[in-house]
């Protein structure tokens, strides 16, 4: 077993005091290189979460930006290559090319792919709002089955319609509620469903971060989803926030309330205008409203740079224009546990990683009185790993109740974990993580590694 410092103990232990049974969902990749708290999203994933961003295509070309995004990020939204104008501009013409040039990327990092947006009524292609009820009804369902197919079984969640109330809680007066009338949401998320079974279904809408008018019509249009058995996965929160629409006092209520419906809940394109320490203080106020609600299962910051936001004039967004990190940064990091201090060596220089196709594994417990956490790094030696199985013994009475991110033969006694799909193949020198939550006492523990 290879002995970690204390430093790096302690920090993981307090990294992962609240890592939960949510990042079982598969919700999370872990950067397989970085320090689990460096970055902001190493540090989410130790929290059960993702942290991505929103990219352009356009802007891939920029060294800075493209560095940035892969290297602090776990999760991404494709800025607008994915909205209907763009990937469906004529009929039955599917662009995927714009969308495939981040998705590609995204998936060789193992990140997690929110789709934005199916059914919206803004950048939508002009030939749609030509189009009578029949045929309207057709090009929906066609253009569901069309992009959700391009990229089935690739994407964490969509978002299946995006913004369909007014602020007085009333329907927007969009051409689907004109010619579909009410009954089109419902109809474009069953539509979803069959396209893309593992796809999480989500409703997004801005201006619901708080209980309102228009945050009551969504919420009550989920409850009846949900009773009528309606697929329904999720709801967005845009979190688009300034000093006229300020971070609302019951955000986390809000959030609550709706997971209290048995939806998970994602904070989707958050911004907030600002600068110093009041900018890096409402970030916090986010990021901590989602990490006090289980079924808050990621955020994404709606871009990277400052200059590339919707909004520049606001300087809304974790890095300047310039790439440099701000307080916010440094903020949202330290609210998901993470720390910028150098990393911990891994693996420690006394203990080299093991020769050949070997694998090493560590266990990092966070023990409280009746329950931990344990999160396992299982690194490669100086060969390339494919596969992996780590067996650990825990001490009699520990049971384990959830895990992420690999296969488990039992709860008690003597478990085998082997890698699921994404986290087998290992570089030399290169590590990845998975975990486990349970009852009892499950701290030392001696694990070992088999490569395969
Ligand atoms: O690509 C063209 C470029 O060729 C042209 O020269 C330029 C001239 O204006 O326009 C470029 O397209 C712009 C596009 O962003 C790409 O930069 C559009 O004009 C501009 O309208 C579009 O804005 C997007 C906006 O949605 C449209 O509603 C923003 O990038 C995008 O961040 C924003 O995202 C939305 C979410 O999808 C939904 N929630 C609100 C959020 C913010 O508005």
């Amino acid at each position: 077993m290879v002995i970690r410092s204390l430093r790096s103990t302690a920090r993981k232990a307090l990294v992962f005091a609240a890592a939960g049974a949510l990042a079982a969902s598969g919700a999370v990749a872990l950067a397989g290189t970085a320090d689990a708290a460096s970055t902001l999203g190493a540090a989410a994933a130790a929290r059960g979460r993702y942290f991505g961003a929103a990219v352009s295509s356009g802007h891939l070309g920029e060294a800075q930006y493209t560095n940035t995004w892969v290297t602090e990020f776990n999760g991404v939204t494709p800025e607008n290559e994915m909205k209907w104008d763009t990937i469906e501009p004529n009929r039955n013409q599917f662009n995927f090319a714009p969308a495939d040039q981040i998705t590609t990327q995204a998936r060789s990092r193992s990140m997690t792919i929110r789709g934005h947006t199916l059914v919206w009524h803004s950048q939508l292609a002009g030939w749609v709002s030509g189009l009578d009820a029949t045929n309207l009804q057709t090009a929906m369902t066609n253009h569901i089955n069309g992009v959700m197919g391009h990229w089935k079984g690739q994407i964490y969640a969509w978002d299946v319609v995006n913004e369909a109330f007014e602020e007085n809680g009333t329907r927007r007066q969009s051409v689907f509620q004109q010619k579909l009338g009410n009954g089109y949401i419902e109809q474009a998320f069953r539509t979803a469903r069959a396209a893309d079974p593992n796809a999480k279904l989500c409703y997004n809408d801005y201006n619901t971060d708080g209980q309102n008018a228009k945050s009551n019509a969504v919420f009550a249009m989920v409850q009846d989803f949900k009773s009528r058995g309606v697929p329904i996965d999720c709801v967005g929160f845009q979190s688009h926030f300034n000093s006229a629409s300020p971070v609302p006092s019951d955000y986390q209520a809000n959030l609550q309330r709706f997971a209290n419906l048995g939806v998970d809940v994602q904070i989707t394109e958050l911004d907030i205008e600002g600068s110093g320490t009041t900018q890096a203080s409402n970030y916090t106020r986010v990021v901590n409203a989602c990490l006090a609600v289980s079924r808050c299962t990621g955020i994404t910051v709606w871009g990277i740079p400052d200059k590339y936001s919707w909004r520049a004039s606001g300087t809304p967004l974790l890095f300047d224009s310039n790439y440099g990190k701000k307080p916010a940064y440094t903020a949202v990091l330290n609210a998901l546990g993470g720390s910028s201090d150098p990393p911990p060596d891994n693996p420690p220089p006394d203990n080299p990683p093991p020769a050949g196709g070997a694998c090493a594994a560590t266990v990092t417990t966070n023990q409280w009185q009746d329950g931990f956490v344990g999160t396992v790094r299982v690194t490669a030696g100086t060969g390339q790993v494919n596969g992996w199985t780590v067996t650990i013994t825990l001490p009699a009475g520990a049971t384990i109740t959830s895990g992420w991110n690999a296969n488990r033969s039992g709860n008690t006694g003597t478990v085998q974990f082997t890698n699921v799909g994404f986290n087998g193949a290992v570089a030399p020198g290169q590590s990845v993580e998975f975990g486990y939550q349970g009852t009892g006492t499950g701290s030392d523990v001696t694990p070992s590694c088999a490569a395969s």
